[in-house]
């Protein structure tokens, strides 16, 4: 069996990371979640006061990148896999509300994609990876031997980040807004100008609005399975 690259993409709070994280763990693979890595660019600009509803300090961001190093450790008791920023953990800051509002703001800015991407390349280099973004299969990985398109309708996709966000204990949450904030990212990932979320031409297409975990895991498993034996 040949190591591959594998690329899931799709909408915003489609379960790809949960899709992705499966596979990874079984086949021996490393996971990468690269819109964790817009997050944390993110919640940089905010902390630092380069972005508020309207304005981004465009020029301090820019400068600022360099500064800006996203890495992943592993949470020794339950094995979860943590984002740190700088060093430090953000895993649960960069789910927040505020972050989900923001992000899509930093990722359409050309320079933050390409900072990130390049980041990206150089994790996968080796292959043997499961990368879950937008842009994996177009932009970052365009050779990637097995493409994903995940989607699911926008108001299971609100229902799950719903459910999540309380599971977490996290307050102040309301259905309605959450619910606005997925279309309104779908609006603006499919709509802004440098790497719009689009399916690949050779990607193989996923609705997973009524599937358990289980069977989509099994569906993906197949996929591997003939990507990587091809
Ligand atoms: O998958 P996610 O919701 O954690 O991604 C957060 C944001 O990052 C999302 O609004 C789109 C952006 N993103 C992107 O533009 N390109 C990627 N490859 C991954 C995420």
């Amino acid at each position: 069996m040949k190591k591959i690259t594998i690329a899931i993409d799709g909408f915003s709070s489609c379960g790809k990371s949960t899709m992705a994280k499966a596979l990874a763990k079984r086949i021996g693979y490393i996971y990468i979640d690269s819109g964790a890595m817009y997050r944390a660019a993110t919640l940089y600009a905010i902390r630092h006061h380069l972005i508020d509803e309207e304005d981004i300090k465009e020029e301090e961001l820019q400068s600022s990148l360099t500064d800006v190093k996203v890495s992943f450790t592993i949470e020794p008791e339950s094995g979860k896999q943590l984002t740190c920023l700088n060093g430090e953990v953000v895993e649960d800051q960069i789910r927040s509300m505020e972050v989900s509002s923001k992000v899509s703001r930093i990722s359409a800015l050309p320079y933050v994609r390409e900072a990130i991407t390049n980041q990206l390349q150089a994790m996968g280099k080796e292959k043997g990876i499961v990368m879950d973004g937008r842009d994996i299969g177009t932009t970052v990985f365009p050779d990637a031997e097995l493409k994903v398109f995940l989607t699911a309708s926008a108001e299971i996709r609100a229902q799950r980040r719903y459910d999540e966000l309380k599971e977490k204990g996290e307050k102040d949450i309301n259905f309605d807004e959450i619910l606005q904030n997925v279309k309104e990212r779908d609006h603006l990932d499919m709509t802004r100008e440098v790497s719009p979320l689009r399916q690949a031409p050779d990607a193989v297409v996923l609705d997973n609005s009524h599937l358990t975990h289980d069977e989509q895991d099994a569906w993906l498993l197949e996929q591997y399975l003939r990507a990587a034996s091809e």
